[in-house]
Formats: C-alpha cells, sequence, structure tokens
C-alpha cells in the first residue's frame, strides 16, 4: 500500500508532466472590466490535468475557482493565454464538458425523466435507446419510482443527484463540478461523495471538483490545487498518494487537512 504523500511545489507539480496533458492550462490571464477599469481575477494560471485524474481546486471566495471552470467548460472566452483539451484550444462551449453547479438548476416543470432527457435531447439515437439509457442513469443514481417526481418533491440531495445524471448521461470526457455538496447536510454530502467516487472509478471521467472543503478536497482527489486571490494563481500543488476510500481519522490525511488549511489562511494573518 502506498501512502507516500508529496507536497509539490507548482513549478514541480507532477511526475508525470512527461506525459501529453489531457487538459492544459498555459499562461492564462483573466481580467474583468470594473467601472471601465480591468480588474484581474486570474494571473498566469498554469496546469496540466492528465486523462482520469480527479482534480480539487480549493481557494478562498472570490479567488477565481469558479472563472477557471467556466473557461475550461468554453463558457468564456475571453482570456489571455490557452486552454487546451487534448491538445486543441477551447473555441466553444464543449459537449464533452458536463458541468454540476452547487443548485442543482433542474427544470422545475419538468420531471426527473424529463430532466434528465435533457442530456441526450439532441443525440442521435432511437428511442428506445434513449429510454434505456434514462432508466440506466436513474438506476446508477438510486432513484427508481421516482421517475414521475418533480424538482419540488425531491430532496436537495436527489435533486442534485438527478443533475449529476443529467450531466453524466451525455458521456463527457470531462466532469466539471463547482462546489456540488455545498448545500448539503453532512450525511447526504458523505453518500454523495461517495457517488461521486463510484462514478470516477467506473467512468474514468477526468473530473475536476471545486470545494471550500479541505476535507472534502483530500478525501476525493488525487491533487489538490490550492489557490490564493488577489489574483487568484496557484499557491500550491499537493498529491494525494493514498488509497481509496479512504479514511477520514488516517493521520497523514489530517496531515494533509493541516497543511492545506494552513496555506489557504496563511495570508488572512
Ligand atoms: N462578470 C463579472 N464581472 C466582474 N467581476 C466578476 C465577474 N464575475 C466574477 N467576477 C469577480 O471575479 C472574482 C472571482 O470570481 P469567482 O466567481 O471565480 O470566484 P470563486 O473563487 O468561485 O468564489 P466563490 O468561492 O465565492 O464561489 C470575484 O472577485 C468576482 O467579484
Ligand atoms: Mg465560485
Amino acid at each position: 500500500m502506498n501512502t507516500t504523500i508529496h507536497f509539490n511545489d507548482s513549478k514541480h507539480c507532477c511526475n508525470t508532466d512527461i506525459n501529453t496533458p489531457f487538459v492544459e492550462f498555459q499562461h492564462v490571464h483573466k481580467s474583468y472590466l470594473v467601472h471601465q477599469q480591468p480588474i484581474k481575477i486570474i494571473e498566469d494560471f498554469n496546469l496540466k490535468i492528465f486523462e482520469g485524474e480527479f482534480i480539487a481546486i480549493v481557494g478562498s471566495s472570490g479567488c477565481g475557482k469558479s472563472t477557471l471552470l467556466r473557461l475550461l467548460a468554453g463558457l468564456d472566452q475571453e482570456f489571455e493565454g490557452q486552454i487546451q483539451i487534448e491538445s486543441k484550444n477551447i473555441h466553444q462551449v464543449r459537449n464533452d464538458c458536463a458541468v454540476v453547479f452547487q443548485e442543482h438548476r433542474l427544470f422545475p416543470w419538468l420531471n426527473v425523466e424529463q430532466n434528465i432527457e435533457l442530456g441526450i435531447l439532441n443525440k442521435n439515437i432511437s428511442k428506445v435507446e434513449k429510454k434505456q439509457r434514462i432508466q440506466q442513469s436513474i438506476i446508477s443514481i438510486g432513484l427508481q419510482g421516482f421517475e414521475k417526481a418533480y424538482p419540488h418533491q425531491l430532496s436537495g440531495g436527489m435533486a442534485q443527484r438527478v443533475s449529476i445524471a443529467r450531466s453524466l448521461i451525455t458521456q463527457p470526457k470531462i466532469f466539471l463540478l463547482d462546489e456540488p455538496f455545498g448545500a448539503l447536510d453532512a450525511l447526504t454530502r458523505h453518500q454523495m461523495q461517495q457517488e461521486l467516487l463510484r462514478i470516477h472509478t467506473q467512468e474514468k471521467i477526468t473530473t475536476i471538483f471545486i470545494t471550500h472543503d479541505v476535507e472534502e478536497a483530500v478525501s476525493l482527489a488525487d491533487r489538490v490545487i490550492i489557490l490564493k486571490p488577489h489574483p487568484g494563481c496557484i499557491e500550491q500543488i499537493v498529491s494525494i498518494d493514498l488509497p481509496r476510500p479512504r479514511n477520514r481519522i488516517h493521520p497523514e490525511l489530517n496531515q494533509l487537512k493541516e497543511h492545506i488549511f494552513q496555506k489557504l489562511t496563511h495570508h488572512l494573518n
């Protein structure tokens, strides 16, 4: 069992750098115009992400985490530098990137089945296959019996599972999650984390997960990217070479948690 922990510098972040990255941010800068003045939000962000990796991004509120996710999903194309997926620049919103936000964003007038179907509405597949895939995805999130339920009839965790199913039914190459479990109670959150790990292990989708919760980051990720604010840039990258599922009271996990927490808060003092 390998329990080595690397505290890596962003400049020497990973010993797999020699391989071709699946996603690559190269010298990415992003500014917003506020009262006609450009305000720098992201400064010289460089990161290589490898296929099948689970990356967590942590950082204080406003440091640019969601901005980075929007850039990667192609939802915002105004930036300097380069962002590549499979060595190609991003020019538009990508169909192979699925995004899950903190709030479930389900359509209230559509039931569970219909909300999930939206993910494959324009796919060129037969009605029968569509129906099968929807049914399979409902089984995979454990919501059999709730096919006809509307979002207001679901709990927060159930609704978030539907939104994850709607994203995954598109069979994305990259799964982007922006604090998806932030609004859930501790127990539901734990269940959802296990579900996400199961999906990641099974589907091997490259996953980028934003969270405020350091424990969540170290429990789930292969690497944790620590951002520092004003402007947002990488403070440090921490590799977590602990096997999954991870025991939350594992001393090394706690040591990592403490280390990341220190990094996140030291500039506040
Ligand atoms: N459209 C916009 N115009 C101007 N400034 C913006 C815009 N969108 C975001 N910002 C600013 O960019 C910064 C980064 O925002 P972003 O949403 O990426 O932060 P975040 O790290 O995701 O924060 P949180 O953890 O609170 O979600 C913030 O200071 C925010 O005020
Ligand atoms: Mg955000």
